[in-house]
């Protein structure tokens, strides 16, 4: 199905939605609660993660992406960034096989350069294996930061372009590192903040935010069935007034 810019389309909320994006947050505060070390936060994470993949594929969401590592996360302790970055290895070995299996379409997006070699290699080895697949399509963002894809897109656009003077948000949207997919109908943040923390900037401009305290290792089917029953009880605008949203007048271009 092709892409769409959000702004343009409105989707029937009445229907699931298209693509969720996941602010995945909590796993620390999740383990500190039961006396655990932060790590077991994220490991009990990896498993809602599997969980609310199955979840999404059920219900017919197409697209569900998942916060997994900010470019910011870099700066907590050493010994926490090297097991995140052992648990997303061993997560890749893991799931890869069970995902391609059940038609699962796997993107990995993000600043990847700073990832070592081996890493790399898998997260390659894995989009190849899985490109053909169209059931749902995972995207986890890893090193990824709302400013770093704007900024990557600006500069692969000003080359692509060398002579324009002045860029339109369709020369740009095509390299932004989500442009496989429509914008996100839905946003979730788990763990009680309400914030964005450099997620999809550019991507959120219209999605409907939906915001939880519970912690994303509690984050289950349930869970994401009530954030979906949300999202359906919202009137989406896109600028419009709600008279014209009722009597489904089409998006006219600003
Ligand atoms: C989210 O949980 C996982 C990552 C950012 C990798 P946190 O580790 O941020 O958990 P809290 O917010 O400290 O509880
Ligand atoms: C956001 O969570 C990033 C991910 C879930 C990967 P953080 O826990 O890093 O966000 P802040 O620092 O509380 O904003
Ligand atoms: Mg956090």
């Amino acid at each position: 199905m092709t892409p769409s810019s959000s702004t343009q389309i409105v989707p029937d909320v009445s229907l699931v939605p298209r693509h969720i994006a996941i602010i995945m947050d909590g796993n620390g505060r999740w383990a500190t609660k039961r006396f655990m070390p932060r790590v077991a936060g994220h490991v009990k994470g990896v498993e809602a993660v599997r969980g609310i993949v199955e979840a999404c594929a059920k219900q017919g969401v197409e697209y569900v992406t998942f916060f997994a590592f900010s470019s910011e996360n870099w700066r907590r302790p050493d010994d926490e960034v090297s097991l995140l970055m052992r648990l997303f290895m061993t997560a890749l070995e893991r799931e890869v096989s069970k995902m391609h299996a059940n038609g699962i379409r796997l993107k990995i997006v993000g600043d990847l350069s700073r990832f070592d070699d081996k890493l790399q290699k898998m997260i390659a080895s894995a989009e190849r294996k899985t490109a053909a697949n169209d059931r749902l399509t995972v995207t986890i963002c890893a090193n990824y930061g709302g400013r770093w894809d704007i900024m990557q897109a600006v500069n692969k656009m000003a080359a692509a372009y060398p002579d324009a003077g002045d860029f339109s948000e369709e020369q740009l949207t095509p390299f932004l590192s989500l442009a496989y997919a429509p914008e996100p109908d839905l946003f979730i943040r788990t763990g009680g903040e309400e914030r964005i923390s450099n997620f999809l900037l550019w991507q959120l401009a219209y999605t409907e935010l939906y915001f939880t305290d519970t912690y994303w290792p509690d984050f289950d089917a349930a869970a994401l069935e009530l954030a979906i029953s949300s999202y359906q009880q919202r009137e989406r605008r896109f600028g419009r007034t709600s008279a014209q949203v009722s009597a489904q007048i089409p998006v006219a271009k600003c």
